[in-house]
């Protein structure tokens, strides 16, 4: 068998530059445009269920979504109980995650409109993110098949960010079921009804109950009941460095020693620019890497180097094209940048771009969570003191024989996430490749939107633990034994 690609097609998703099938799925999105939706826990046993939480729309926060039901800490002690390992063959499991990707794609326009309305997704983010979330299902069902019955670690903890609410929460739980664990899952506070749907559709595929249970909750509250369960045998998590740390903690205290974090965490991704690059291509490759998704991908650029030589041209095009981005509600069939999750992000980010020197800011709406995308100035990426979430790109220059100076500050950030490099030289290519530590470098291209199977995802350092999400290694991560030799 070929150990790094399991027998699964990708998903192909649908062409957006096909004028009827855009209109399509405009149409079938239309069908949910005044729906709104409850989300619930979901447990083995009855929830004992907590607060009701009403939910709006970031684009449009007078705009009512639906409402979540929190668990208490009850329903946690009762799910750690009852949570079971998904004892059957792997090929039966493997079949059950495959049915829930046919599921996820026939609901497709309903996950777009959540997508949109709860977490300020444009169409382009939806259906990407649609994608992964099946590839992740697929893929790792079909490497569980491969490799054939394994022990599993038991139950395994997935907590989940909000900005991937349906990608990464379904991907953390698909590869520990694949492997016959029982799952307890905690999605992101700010998007607990992608989470739910999501959800409901593994359960309509046919996942049990007792193997695959989801609490709704806040980080500080259910989550941190969550990852201080002595019954924890592994936990998945993908969200900020502090919080990583902070579960890590409380796992070496209440967990059994040889229980796994498997952690992706943040970044200070840095791109440089030589003088030989294709200005028309950077151009567009630094708009997608910094600012599609409103910046908030771990991915996203945030600290762009460009040699001096050309910079007074690149920075032109680029603030001419930023000119062109509409920032706006992703309902709308011409928005490229949608809404910050919420108003507590927005105020840290219109904050930080206060205090900044702006070299090009595009104005955004008033009312809703929006913040345009900014460039700012910066001597070079040490001035970054944080990962800032959202439509902010920082700018430096450098003098060509600064390149190992450059890359030697990259790494001192600690972070090791993404890297980009746009150069039609060989050996400077070289040089950063060799030189920059980073889990995904991306040469004359964007540096987002990593494709399950094919850019397995993760970073070092600070931006995570490994093995990579959608590469050949991970399952053995939820395993008890590892199936296949180190691979990553
Ligand atoms: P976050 O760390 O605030 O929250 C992530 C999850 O952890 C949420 O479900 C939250 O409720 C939970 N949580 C918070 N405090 C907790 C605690 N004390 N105990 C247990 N759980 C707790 O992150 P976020 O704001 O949701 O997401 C953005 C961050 O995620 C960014 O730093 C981004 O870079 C990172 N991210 C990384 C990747 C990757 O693959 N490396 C992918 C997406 C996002
Ligand atoms: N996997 C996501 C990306 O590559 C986070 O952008």
């Amino acid at each position: 068998p070929n150990l790094y690609q399991p027998q699964r097609p990708n998903s192909m998703g649908r062409d957006l530059t096909d004028p009827m099938a855009l209109q399509a799925l405009w149409s079938a999105r239309e069908a949910f445009a005044s729906k709104t939706w409850g989300a619930t826990s979901l447990l083995a046993n009855k929830s004992e269920g907590g607060a009701t939480q009403s939910l709006f729309n970031p684009a449009t926060p007078t705009q009512p979504i639906g409402h979540v039901i929190w668990a208490t800490q009850t329903d946690v002690a009762q799910a750690a109980q009852a949570a079971k390992p998904w004892s059957v063959p792997a090929a039966e499991r493997a079949k059950i995650l495959s049915k829930a990707a046919d599921l996820y794609e026939e609901n497709a326009a309903e996950l777009f409109a959540i997508l949109a309305r709860e977490a300020g997704k444009t169409l382009i983010d939806c259906e990407a993110e649609l994608r992964e979330a099946v590839d992740f299902l697929r893929y790792y069902a079909a490497q569980a098949e491969q490799d054939g019955d394994s022990a599993p670690r038991g139950t395994v903890l997935c907590i989940s960010p909000w900005n991937f609410p349906a990608a990464i929460f379904t991907g953390q739980i698909a590869a520990a079921l694949a492997t016959g664990n029982a799952v307890l899952a905690k999605p992101a506070e700010q998007t607990p009804i992608t989470g739910w749907f999501c959800a409901t559709l593994m359960q309509r595929a046919g996942v049990p109950a007792t193997a695959f249970q989801v609490l709704q909750g806040k980080g500080a509250d259910i989550g941190a009941a969550l990852s201080a369960l002595p019954t924890l045998n592994a936990t998945c998590f993908t969200g900020s460095t502090a919080t990583a740390q902070t579960i890590n903690r409380a796992m070496a205290q209440h967990a059994p020693a040889d229980a796994p974090l498997i952690a992706e965490t943040g970044g200070l991704n840095a791109m440089i620019v030589d003088s030989s690059a294709l200005p028309e291509q950077v151009v567009r490759d630094v708009l997608a890497s910094a600012f599609q998704s409103a910046g908030q991908r771990c991915s996203a650029l945030r600290c762009l180097y460009i040699q001096e030589d050309i910079a007074a041209e690149i920075k032109t095009m680029l603030f001419g094209a930023m000119d062109l981005l509409e920032v706006g509600d992703p309902w709308a069939k011409s928005c490229d940048i949608g809404p910050i999750i919420d108003t507590t992000a927005q105020k840290k980010i219109t904050d930080y771009v206060a205090k900044s020197k702006i070299l090009k800011a595009i104005s955004a709406p008033q009312s809703g969570c929006f913040v345009g995308p900014v460039a700012l100035e910066v001597t070079g990426i040490a001035d970054l003191k944080e990962e800032v979430f959202g439509p902010v790109l920082h700018i430096a220059t450098y003098q060509a024989d600064a390149l190992p100076k450059v890359i030697s500050d990259i790494n001192a950030t600690g972070y090791g996430l993404t890297f980009g490099m746009h150069s039609r030289i060989d050996s400077r290519v070289e040089t950063a490749v060799q030189g920059v530590q980073a889990g995904n470098i991306y040469i004359n291209r964007n540096q987002i939107g990593a494709i399950v199977g094919s850019q397995p995802f993760g970073g070092t350092g600070l931006s995570g633990t490994g093995p990579k999400a959608g590469g050949p290694n991970y399952l053995n991560r939820f395993r008890a034994t590892p199936a296949l030799l180190d691979l990553d």
